[in-house]
């Protein structure tokens, strides 16, 4: 039996994907132990599981190198990659947004050149561009974004709002929101078909023991 391959964003939301796996009979023990090990596999079942960083799931996923992917909706925005998404986890929720010091919210659209500070330059740009049709200039950063703005680095931040805890404690507050952001099971095209069976088989166990949580 061909092994059926999995790419796990690493941390919390592949903890939580673990959880579903062994609750419709996927187990893995191996993943189980305390260790540096990126990859782990269930011989019986023919399953592996690997974990990368989130932001590279999609790029294993699109390439083959994992059939089926876990991700957040966000990372599959900003990496826009050839692959089907199956199912919403409703798992890792939370909002996209603009976010800035509160004086922002009437200035923001008066701006000549409004400064954009974010880890997620895509989707910043189809915002800012295509929905709202303002020129911005974005400035691409890895972390801590909710600096940038009180530092003087740009007017404006687009992140992740998941408590509002991070920009409460900084004095910043959510200006407009973009979408709302979730766990999505993405699976590459080409094994879509090739094991269209067994991967309907997980999605649908899936997407049953989301239904039957949220009764
Ligand atoms: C994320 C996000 C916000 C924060 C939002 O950052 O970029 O900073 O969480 O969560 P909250 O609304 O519950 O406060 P993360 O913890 O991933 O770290 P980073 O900023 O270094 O990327």
């Amino acid at each position: 039996m061909r092994y059926l391959t999995f790419a796990l964003a690493k941390g919390r939301l592949a903890e939580q994907t673990m959880d579903l796996l062994e609750r419709i009979g996927m187990p893995c023990e191996e993943m189980k132990e305390k260790s540096r090990k990126l990859i782990f596999v269930n011989e019986e079942l023919g399953l592996k599981i690997f974990l990368a960083k989130t932001s590279d799931v999609p790029t294993y996923v699109e390439h083959g190198a994992a059939d089926i992917g876990v991700v957040g909706k966000d990372t599959m925005m900003e990496e826009d990659r050839n692959i089907y998404e199956m199912l919403d986890l409703n798992l890792g929720k939370c909002k996209m947004a603009v976010a800035g010091l509160p004086e922002m919210r009437e200035k923001m659209d008066k701006c000549h050149t409004l400064r954009v500070a974010t880890k997620y330059p895509k989707i910043a740009t189809d915002y800012f561009y295509h929905q709202k049709q303002q020129t911005v200039e974005i400035i691409k950063l890895n972390g801590s974004v909710e600096l940038a703005p009180i530092v003087g680095l740009s007017d404006v931040i687009v992140d992740i709002v998941e408590s509002g805890a991070t920009l409460k404690e900084n004095g910043l507050e959510v200006l407009e929101e973009i979408c709302p952001l979730s766990a999505r099971v993405i699976v590459n095209r080409v094994s879509m078909k090739m094991e269209h069976e067994r991967i309907m088989s997980v999605i649908d166990q899936i997407r049953k023991l989301i239904k039957e949580e949220e009764k």
